[in-house]
């Protein structure tokens, strides 16, 4: 058994990790490899200040981008011991990676890994078709392999009462210039190696839609073609909201999100009700859950996209680290 990880091993998984989603596509991340161990750390210079004030959005990013790695080592059979936060005077260290002992992917962690490169935030309408029970179970099923829940809205009635909870959020938000601004920066139109393409933006928002959806430059929709009526609402949370466990809720999304892939799923992300505190609060009530609501997906049947551009792997790499 490798007792460390090599620069190469740490490139591979890197590759992987970059997939990950983030705010605006920031891609708030970096991984170097110290003492032999792998190393995932936020990236603060890519905080957007306005939108993401205390770093939630980083480490729910880097959380994401933690569970790919996890992944792509297990894959090359060499699975990783992880522990959260190791140093607490280095912060911006959410994780640190270890060889532990060498064993065969399970099927599991080989199909999620497989839907890496698939994955991608689908802003498009969805079919109306609703998502299976076994589906969902699967859904719910993946949060809580990673120590957290998914509460899937059933019903006219909550999915009403959350959208007003959002649409709320979303208002409160786009008063703020600052946060409008962060938006329009990180929107492209061109081949930009991070930002949100406006290709994958969403048609923009219409009286009859009954989510709000972040404004990023997508094309006016076809006649016709609205957002599905009875939208698959699911919110993820854990148990608490300090930063470990807003790591822990990065991984279960990603879990999820991966999960959902594997399903023939799609699936766009909706923030906004984290991102107010008094949103999020209300959130958390009518929930009725212990812990704190982490991230808000709409998920279903979506047409064909593209995944979105990433900077190149030897960006992210800190490999400045004296190496064994
Ligand atoms: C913490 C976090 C919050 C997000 N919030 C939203 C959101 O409110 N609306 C949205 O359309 N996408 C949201 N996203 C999705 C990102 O915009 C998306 O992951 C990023 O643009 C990269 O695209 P990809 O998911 O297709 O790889 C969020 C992602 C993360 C990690």
């Amino acid at each position: 058994m490798d007792a460390y990880y090599t620069v190469s091993q740490l490139r591979a998984a890197a590759a992987d990790a970059i997939r990950a989603p983030s705010l605006h596509n920031t891609q708030p991340w970096q991984f170097r490899l110290r003492d032999g161990g792998i190393e995932v750390l936020v990236d603060p210079s890519r905080r957007l200040p306005a939108t993401d004030p205390n770093g939630w959005g980083l480490r729910i990013a880097a959380g994401a981008a933690l569970f790919n790695l996890r992944l792509a080592l297990a894959v090359a059979e060499t699975p990783a011991a992880v522990r959260l936060r190791p140093y607490p005077a280095e912060p911006d260290v959410v994780a640190r990676l270890v060889p532990d002992v060498p064993r065969r992917p399970t099927p599991i962690e080989q199909a999620l890994h497989a839907a890496i490169p698939r994955r991608f935030s689908n802003r498009a309408p969805f079919q109306p078709d609703p998502v299976p029970a076994d589906a969902r179970w699967r859904l719910t099923e993946a949060a809580r392999a990673e120590e957290c829940w998914l509460e899937l809205l059933i019903g006219t009635s909550a999915v009403n009462a959350f959208a007003e909870i959002a649409r709320g959020a979303h208002r409160v938000l786009e008063r703020n210039p600052s946060y409008r601004a962060e938006r329009e920066k990180w929107v492209h139109d061109d081949e930009a190696p991070d930002g949100v393409p406006a290709t994958a933006g969403g048609p923009p928002f219409e009286p009859q839609d009954l989510l709000p959806a972040r404004a990023f430059g997508g094309r006016e929709r076809a006649p016709g073609r609205d957002f599905e009526p009875e939208p698959l609402v699911a919110v993820l949370g854990g148990p608490g909201n300090t930063a470990v466990d807003q790591v822990i809720a990065g991984q279960a999304l990603q879990r999820t999100l991966l999960t959902a892939t594997d399903a023939g799923l799609s699936v766009s992300m909706l923030s906004q009700p984290i991102e107010v505190p008094s949103a999020r609060e209300q959130l958390r009530l009518s929930l009725g859950r212990y812990g704190t609501p982490q991230m808000v997906m709409r998920i279903g049947y979506g047409q064909p996209g593209w995944p979105t551009p990433r900077r190149d792997v030897d960006e992210v790499l800190d490999l400045t680290v004296p190496q064994l």
